[in-house]
């Protein structure tokens, strides 16, 4: 309303800057909205040698609303003369959209800019032209850009092979897969596991040491692992579906009164495993558990109270989101599903609006360090569509198949400890199963999945 008034009495914005009223300046720069040929630029030219960056560059952003071509002299300037990246980049922007091709030339000077964002920008104007053989010869050398941002516009522009169409098999998993849980090594049962195969992985791996089912000689042994397992699950997982990763730090206690316990942060020592396999990084939820819940390491703060001496009670877990990488956007993921399923899939009522998580542990008689059921649901629900085919290679006690049932998907599981498996059984057999749902459990040995797999 207020920016509608403003459209008409361009005085007002006059009367701000005599005030210099920079928080309403910018409140009011920022709610312009579209603005057509006829609107006065005097108020905006007015601002573009503010004292404050913001202000200049939203200043150049509504010039460059305007799509006056006349304007290319100011935005020129800006560009040559500011010494603001953000404001920089919104002139070259506003060259950008006046769609002249005849500012190609300044376009092209400003592909070899220092400053990434402001060939970011130039990068876009000058897609408008893309049939135009110079300027796809002048982009495709930014090919070998240092920046990784403009390296990937490029690729996606010109040398991705990927179509864009529909997949029929996306949304569909083998059959023999379906709710089944296997008892072996993992790395052994994923070798009968065929490519994009999987929609989502959820898992907890063994803990470095931290208990008796998960004996590694180094860290390095452990870590290499992991990225064993991990990298199958890539080749696993189909194109742009999710992985979700939960781990926290671990203490391994002191071996004596004159050492130090040790810290081994595993979510940051993977973190960067992942990313070079072919993992997007997408989010980092934190799981937070009651702080009851967690082992005590207060006690000799409480006593001393020396600075250096502080340790907090980690109360934490980190559940790391990765996407397998593709130039395909999510809607693309979403578009390879009926609209019917698309619509029984939709997360309604509430939902976690923020990556902090408050859900309590849970305990169980066989295994010392299960999924809370509403951890996997929260999962299931935000990152599968029903009837999708869900993984875990850690199962434990199978707490993600039995999410898997209530919310109608089908799991895969693997688990190499024998009472673990027969805690899954155990677990899974009681939980019922839905109508629709015409896959029976099947719990198979190695050379059982083997045979049905081939
Ligand atoms: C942290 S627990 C997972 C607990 C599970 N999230 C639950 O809700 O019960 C990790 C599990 O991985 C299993 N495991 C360890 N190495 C394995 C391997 N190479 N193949 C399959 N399972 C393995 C362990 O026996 C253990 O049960």
């Amino acid at each position: 309303m207020e920016a509608e008034l403003l459209k008409k009495e361009p005085e007002k914005i006059q009367e701000l800057i005599r005030q210099n009223n920079i928080g309403a300046i910018i409140r009011l720069l920022g709610k312009l909205g579209r603005l057509n040929e006829n609107f006065d630029t005097k108020p905006l030219m007015g601002l573009l040698k503010h004292e404050n960056e913001k202000v200049r560059s939203l200043a150049v952003k509504n010039l460059a609303k305007i799509g006056n071509s006349t304007l290319i002299n100011v935005f020129v300037n800006v560009v040559e003369n500011d010494n603001s990246s953000s404001v920089r980049r919104e002139a070259v922007s506003g060259i950008g959209r006046l769609r002249n091709s005849s500012n190609k030339q300044l376009l092209f000077k400003y592909l070899s800019d220092s400053d990434p964002e402001v060939v970011l920008q130039a990068m876009r104007g000058l897609l408008v032209f893309r049939e135009d053989k110079t300027v796809q010869e002048k982009l495709k050398k930014l090919g070998n850009h240092p920046n990784e941002i403009i390296q990937e516009v490029i690729k996606k522009e010109f040398h991705s092979s990927s179509s864009n169409g529909y997949d029929p098999n996306h949304a569909k998993s083998p059959d023999y897969m379906k709710n089944v849980v296997v008892y072996g090594d993992v790395r052994d049962i994923l070798k009968s596991v065929p490519n994009e195969s999987v929609h989502l992985t959820f898992t907890s791996p063994p803990y470095y040491n931290a208990r008796d089912y998960s004996i590694y000689s180094s860290y390095r042994e452990y870590l290499n692992f992991l990225k064993e397992v991990f990298k199958e699950v890539h080749r696993v997982t189909k194109e742009g579906r999710f992985f979700l990763l939960n781990t926290s730090p671990i203490i391994i206690p002191r071996v004596g009164r004159q050492y130090s316990s040790k810290r081994y942060p595993i979510p940051y020592d993977i973190h960067p495993i992942l990313m070079n396999m072919g993992w997007e990084f997408i989010d980092d939820i934190i799981w937070e558990k009651p702080e009851a819940s967690a082992k005590n390491r207060n006690a000799g703060f409480l006593q001393h109270r020396k600075p250096l001496g502080y340790k907090p009670n980690p109360c934490t877990e980190c559940v790391m989101v990765y996407r397998k990488k593709t130039d395909k956007l999510i809607d693309w993921n979403i578009k390879q599903y009926d609209k019917k399923i698309v619509e029984e899939s939709k997360i309604n009522g509430d939902f976690e609006s923020s990556n902090v998580w408050k859900i309590d542990t849970t305990f169980d008689k066989t295994h010392s360090a299960v999924f809370p059921l509403e951890l996997c649901n929260k999962v299931i629900k935000f990152y599968s569509f029903k009837r999708d085919l869900v993984f875990d290679p850690f199962a434990g006690s199978g707490t993600f198949g039995e999410s898997a049932i209530n919310l109608d998907r089908f799991f895969f599981l693997a688990e190499k400890e024998k009472k673990y498996f027969e805690r899954i059984k155990e677990n899974l057999i009681q939980t019922k199963i839905f109508s629709n749902n015409q896959f029976s459990l099947k719990f198979l040995s190695l050379n059982e999945f083997g045979r049905v797999a081939k």
